[in-house]
């Protein structure tokens, strides 16, 4: 496979006052790709994420995107640049219905735009159309989002996340409240994100999720990068090893 890097992390490191999150860390994201992140505990997974989608910035080190320097300062630039982030705690709004919440922030308009009239009708078909393509159960497209279930729910923030654009999806573990079946669903979704030709980063501590969907791994300990597989190439037992410190230990080489 000839990967091409859509993202690349040079040196990155991030404190929170005495907490250093992130030690001058770099790693890559290969485009087309689905990637794992996978890390302890604290080991600054969610940091790094928050990073890259401009939630936070670094204290040192560069990001750079689609080859050009990435230097987000809010989570609106990242999305304008094709970034997009999908949450734990999903971000939607639970009172409003599924196709609002797809377009929060970005509602379509009808008309002279000085009037504000909102396009309900283009809003409510092309939410249709995208949760289509990506679920095989298509939520209530007039339901509030309180009354769908939490694997519905994380579906519509993946879909919205595809929806705009994007290249690049940022996952937070995606299915961490998730069942079985749906859990089951997400991952679907996720295989055909790639499919789509979008390049996704996952975080889980779901080992078998991540064997399951990825292409890649990369380890972060304490806030250090730990290195890097090729999922077909490596096993569950040498990225818990490498999760945990026993492989450094083993070659006497401890943190
Ligand atoms: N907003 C914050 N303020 C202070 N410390 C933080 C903040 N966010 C994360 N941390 C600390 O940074 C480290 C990495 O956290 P995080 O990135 O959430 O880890 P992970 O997602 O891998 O569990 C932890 O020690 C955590 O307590
Ligand atoms: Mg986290």
């Amino acid at each position: 496979m000839t990967s091409q890097t859509i993202l690349s992390v040079d040196s990155i490191t991030k404190r929170f006052g005495a907490v250093v999150a992130l030690r001058d860390i770099s790693m890559t994201i290969e485009a087309g790709e689905i990637t794992g992140l996978v890390g302890d505990n604290g080991a600054g997974k969610s940091t790094l994420v928050k990073l890259i989608s401009g939630v936070l910035r670094q204290d040192g080190g560069t990001l750079a995107y689609d080859g050009q320097p990435a230097t987000f300062t809010t989570p609106a630039q990242a999305r304008a640049s094709g970034i997009e982030t999908v949450y734990q705690d999903l971000s939607l709004t639970g009172n409003m219905t599924v196709w609002a919440n797809v377009y929060l922030g970005r509602e379509l308009i009808k008309g002279p735009r000085f009037l504000n009239i909102l396009d309900k009708a283009a809003m409510i078909a092309q939410t249709r159309q995208m949760l289509g393509r990506f679920a095989m159960n298509v939520p209530p497209i007039e339901a509030p989002v309180d009354a769908l279930s939490g694997g519905q729910r994380q579906l519509i923030a993946i879909a919205r996340a595809a929806a705009w654009g994007s290249k690049l999806i940022l996952m937070d573990e995606p299915t961490a409240a998730l069942g079985v079946a749906e859990t089951q669903a997400v991952e679907e979704v996720i295989r055909g994100l790639r499919e789509s030709g979008f390049s996704v980063l996952v975080i889980s501590h779901n080992l078998e999720q991540v064997f399951r969907i990825t292409d890649r791994i990369w380890v972060l300990r304490r806030g250090q990068v730990i290195g890097q597989r090729v999922t077909k190439d490596t096993h569950p037992d040498e990225i818990v090893a490498m999760i945990t410190g026993a492989a450094a230990a083993m070659s006497g080489n401890l943190p």
